[in-house]
């Protein structure tokens, strides 16, 4: 993976876990910028932070996102109707492995009430280390622009 900057962002029930996620991005040596949010205790809408960082990425150019709520549903839904953003709710290394491998994602989202540490920091290793496979991924990929519907 050619990861150029790592972009991340929650809603409040993410704070402490954004904030540990950033130590273990860190430690892999990665640039990040913190799209907020900058409290637990203030209460914010998922999709606002959603939004933030879906607009900041794009296939290609090495901008790749971690997003965080409470469960990660609201949040990942909500980061899904960006165009060119594939999020991919985790809940352990084989999902963030895969969603990598098959889908080629470009956000790793998790539930910071699903998860614990060392999962989240696991998840975080492989999903930076792990790159996407291609061949018949790929055509499903590229379909993937096909499914917009108004
Ligand atoms: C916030 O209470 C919670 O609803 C949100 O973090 C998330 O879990 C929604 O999907």
């Amino acid at each position: 993976m050619d990861v150029k900057k790592v972009v991340i962002a929650s809603d409040h029930a993410g704070f402490e876990a954004k904030e540990f996620a950033k130590e273990c991005l860190v430690k892999l040596g990665f640039e990040i910028e913190d799209l907020g949010t900058n409290s637990k205790d203030v209460s914010v809408d998922y999709p606002d932070f959603a939004n933030i960082l879906s607009n900041k990425i794009s296939e290609k150019n090495g901008i790749y996102g971690v997003l965080i709520c409470g469960t990660g549903i609201g949040i990942s839904v909500a980061a899904n109707r960006h165009a060119n953003v594939r999020c991919a709710l985790c809940h352990d290394v084989t999902t963030a492995r895969l969603s990598r491998e098959h889908n080629d994602a470009n956000v790793l989202c998790f539930g910071a009430r699903i998860v614990g540490r060392a999962t989240i920091e696991d998840m975080i290793n492989i999903f930076f280390a792990t790159p996407f496979a291609g061949g018949r991924h790929q055509n499903r990929i590229d379909k993937l622009g096909s499914c917009y519907v108004s």
